[in-house]
């Protein structure tokens, strides 16, 4: 079942419209992320399901963080390491986190977490390496309509809108284990605008999904099941105790 998904972001038809990014607003939250969290040059910072790399390279060479990014898709790692060989990029899974305990200052989650299976799993990993005092920067999307979600959920697709939080659940499973939230901010906005470059790029978004329907996803069911679960996207900021 799960390897029958249709993975939209190992296609390059979001590439087109996000460039190296494969999420809503580019860097504009991961600069906010390192602002906010005040890392230091050289602190230890890895990006789960880092896909190509491209926060990874930012952190290096904008903010002079010791960056690491880890993805299973070796499709995108490898697209990462021919664009930059010095990229430290590791194949593995946010569910067995290839790295030590008490090891990184941060961890970044961007457009991740929402596509992983486990997420119980994966944020215990991320608790487990980050070293105590450590910060988790998550930007992501969510459902402002948890009640919505079905819908969505039983779409033949693999993205980060099948899997969308609720933003309770999400704080809750952080809490239960032992993080401190430290800040959510809504920006839903980021998520609007990308519709509307995919509107852009593709000339309507039922065109888009028709594009992506090599993965039988139907459109109109697709639009319909985002819009019914008040799709938002947001960042949320929390401390390992
Ligand atoms: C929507 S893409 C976001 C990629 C990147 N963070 C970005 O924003 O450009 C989701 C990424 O999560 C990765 N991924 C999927 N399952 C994962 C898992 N179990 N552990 C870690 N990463 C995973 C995918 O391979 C993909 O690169």
């Amino acid at each position: 079942m799960k390897d029958n998904l249709f993975k939209l972001y190992e296609s390059d038809l979001l590439r087109q419209t996000t460039g190296d990014t494969l999420r809503p607003g580019g860097f504009s939250l991961t600069d906010l992320g390192v602002k906010s969290c005040g890392f230091s040059s050289g602190a230890r910072v890895l990006d789960v399901g880092c896909g190509n790399g491209a926060t990874v390279e930012r952190l290096v060479s904008l903010y002079d963080l010791q960056a690491i990014g880890v993805d299973p898709s070796e499709g995108l790692l490898e697209s990462g390491k021919m664009k930059n060989p010095d990229l430290n990029l590791v194949l593995g899974r946010g569910e067995d986190l290839p790295f030590p305990d008490d090891h990184m200052d941060g961890v970044f989650a961007e457009c991740a977490l929402s596509v992983m299976f486990e997420l119980d799993k994966v944020i215990q990993e991320i608790f487990r390496v980050l070293k105590p005092g450590g910060l988790l920067v998550i930007n992501d999307v969510y459902a402002r309509n948890p009640d919505g979600l079905k819908p969505l959920q039983e779409l033949n697709l693999d993205s980060c809108l099948r899997r969308a939080l609720p933003k309770e659940q999400l704080i809750n499973q952080l809490v239960e284990q032992g993080f401190n939230i430290v800040s959510w901010s809504d920006h839903t906005n980021l998520l609007t605008q990308l519709t509307v470059n995919l509107i852009m790029t593709h000339g309507s978004m039922t065109e888009f999904w028709l594009k992506s329907s090599s993965c039988s996803v139907d459109p109109i069911l697709a639009q319909a099941a985002i819009k019914q679960a008040k799709m938002g996207y947001f960042q949320l900021i929390a401390k390992r105790i």
